[in-house]
């Protein structure tokens, strides 16, 4: 996506060919920074510290994370070493399990002298496909977008709600959940965006609106409790949201508080579509509620709030009682039959088994 006139992804190699340089998400929306990761410790750090997040850039930070970590030792000890390292930083997005066993399975039996040269080119296979499965999933998703602006009045935007932030930030390029808004808006097709700014950590008031801004797209940030009341109004044409990890039954675990918009969409006859890449399906999983990991983070994330004050000034300001006691699970889980239809990169399929192993017979066959 283009940021200040320059093309950027989310991560790329630097110009000695090895670092591997990141947005510093946590800096958005005020400063755009970037950061160099030298070390898999240090991705590692990112990506708990969620310098880097969203689930398919966990997943290539991660993949690259590997790579740094065989530069200083190629050996079978050092791999398993910085596996289990980096498939201990963040528990809900399986696109990082995902990413390591396909490092594990292209390093695993290569003469250590190749394995460096490999790991790095297998991270770059990575981002390089995810770019393209997001493209698909934005032309999939366009579909949609198309088919309700022609039932609308000419002219009108098509109103859309996003919870968190699953765009070209969460990925390496286009993202999710916005791939087919960038798609509707690049093509003509007047959209509005309803903007949750996801707490705790605003994902929603802070890189999706950073997002969509510089995009051009016309959007407005709503406070988390909003969108209920939009939708009984007739202001919510669709839902659209990203996922960390979809059950093969069609379970979506998201950011937390997506589940609410799904009952409430119900509720109201809102289509809510969920747009993920193949990685994100966990087709070892059945029942999302009972088997998917739930992040569980700081206290501080729900006391705290971070902004910038009048005088420019970027901080953590405290919003809670002094001494307040506060529970911050990170991630919900949708129920498959709140779900409309899931947005992969080959098309839409129904939020069920049937539906994920039809579009995916090779993937789901294997489990
Ligand atoms: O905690 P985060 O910011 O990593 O959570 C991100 C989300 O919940 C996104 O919606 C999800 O990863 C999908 S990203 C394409």
């Amino acid at each position: 996506m283009k940021i200040h006139g320059r093309h950027y992804r989310t991560i790329w190699l630097d110009e000695d060919g090895w670092g591997v340089v990141v947005i510093d998400q946590t800096r958005l929306p005020f400063h755009f920074e970037t950061v160099r990761l030298a070390t898999a410790e240090e991705a590692a750090h990112a990506i708990r510290h969620m310098t880097v997040r969203g689930a398919p850039l966990i997943g290539a930070t991660a993949a690259y994370g590997v790579a740094l970590a065989l530069r200083v030792d190629a050996s079978d000890a050092a791999l398993e070493q910085a596996l289990a390292l980096l498939g201990a930083t963040r528990p809900t997005a399986v696109n990082l399990n995902w990413a390591l066993a396909r490092m594990r399975r292209r390093l695993t039996g290569l003469p250590q002298a190749e394995r460096v040269a490999a790991a790095y080119a297998e991270a770059g296979a990575i981002c390089d496909e995810d770019v393209a499965l997001c493209h698909a999933i934005g032309e999939h998703g366009l579909g949609v977008i198309r088919e309700i602006a022609a039932r609308k009045p000419a002219g009108e935007p098509v109103n859309i709600l996003t919870h968190c932030n699953a765009g070209w930030l969460a990925t390496v390029d286009w993202g999710t959940a916005l791939a087919p808004i960038y798609l509707a808006h690049d093509a003509g097709i007047p959209v509005h965006v309803w903007v949750d700014e996801t707490r705790p950590r605003n994902q929603g008031a802070a890189l999706t609106a950073y997002e969509l801004g510089s995009h051009g797209v016309p959007h407005a940030v709503i406070v988390d409790n909003a969108g209920g009341h939009l939708m009984q109004h007739g202001q919510v044409d669709m839902v659209i949201v990203g996922t960390d990890r979809t059950t093969a039954s069609g379970d979506v675990a998201n950011k937390i508080g997506t589940y609410l918009k799904a009952l409430a969409a119900k509720d109201n006859g809102v289509p809510f579509y969920v747009a993920l890449p193949s990685p994100t399906i966990d087709w070892t999983l059945q029942d999302g509620l009972r088997e998917i990991p739930i992040e569980e983070r700081s206290q501080r994330e729900v006391t705290h709030l971070f902004g910038q004050a009048e005088d420019g000034r970027t901080g953590f300001f405290q919003v809670a009682a002094p001494g307040s006691a506060a529970c911050n699970p990170a991630f919900d889980v949708t129920p498959a039959r709140l779900v409309t239809g899931l947005i992969t990169e080959r098309g839409i399929a129904p939020a069920s088994a049937e539906g994920l192993a039809r579009l995916f017979p090779d993937l789901a066959q294997g489990q």
